[in-house]
């Protein structure tokens, strides 16, 4: 399984860089945002400080715009791949993209048709937004394990990201199901590295040691 962090900042993701775990970034424009400088130049900090790959999002919603937009925004570096949203012109520029080497991340996905849509128009990665889902009573995860079963149904290589992760169980339930991908936030690769037993057997160990004769 991959890990993705889903930030825009870049000490988040040196410090994920430093755990040795990072395998790439998404970005979307609310994370940029946080930042407080320009897109493209928050974007091109990132896209530097890591090999793998990084998502960066287009704002357009006509398909011209969003062609144009992604052919620039891979410009950046040659591990940029294009956030695309889940809609009709939008998978009409996923198409245009993939005969073009310009690899897509199609976003705000939020059940399994749309998912197949996105595979079938040539997306590199698909973006299940679970957490979303969650929020509003929906099981998440169960499309992503629809997801998963329909692309290995056919074959499709499309990448499933599962995005919108909040919690530590997000990640366990994407494993299990074989995603290939999950891109968490960094307070939530805190939250998994850590257990209140680990830390009670790290006081224990360092107490008893201090009893063993010099
Ligand atoms: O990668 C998608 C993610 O940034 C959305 O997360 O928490 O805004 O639903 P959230």
């Amino acid at each position: 399984m991959k890990f993705f962090i889903d930030t825009a900042n870049i000490n988040e993701i040196r410090r994920a860089k430093e755990l040795g775990i990072l395998d790439g970034v998404t970005t979307n424009p609310s994370l940029v945002s946080k930042i407080g400088r320009p897109y493209r130049e928050v974007l091109t900090e990132v896209a530097k400080e890591v090999d793998g790959p990084v998502s960066a999002e287009v704002i357009s919603i006509e398909y011209d715009g969003m062609v144009k937009e992604a052919r620039d925004l891979a410009k950046i570096r040659d591990n940029i791949n294009i956030k695309i949203p889940l809609i009709e012109e939008g998978l009409r520029a996923v198409r245009t993209l993939s005969s073009e080497g310009i690899k897509t991340n199609v976003t705000l996905c939020f059940n399994s048709l749309q998912a197949l849509m996105a595979a079938k128009a040539g997306a590199t990665y698909i973006s299940p937004f679970i957490g979303r889902l969650d929020d509003i009573a929906s099981e998440g995860m169960e499309v992503v394990d629809e997801i998963s079963t329909i692309y290995a149904n056919y074959g499709f290589e499309t990448e499933i990201i599962v995005a919108s992760i909040r919690n530590p169980l997000h990640i366990k339930h994407a494993a299990l199901i074989g995603a290939d991908i999950a891109t968490i936030p960094f307070d939530v690769f805190q939250k998994i590295i850590k257990h209140p037993l680990t830390d009670i057997g790290i006081a224990r160990f360092l107490e008893d040691y201090k009893k063993i004769p010099k």
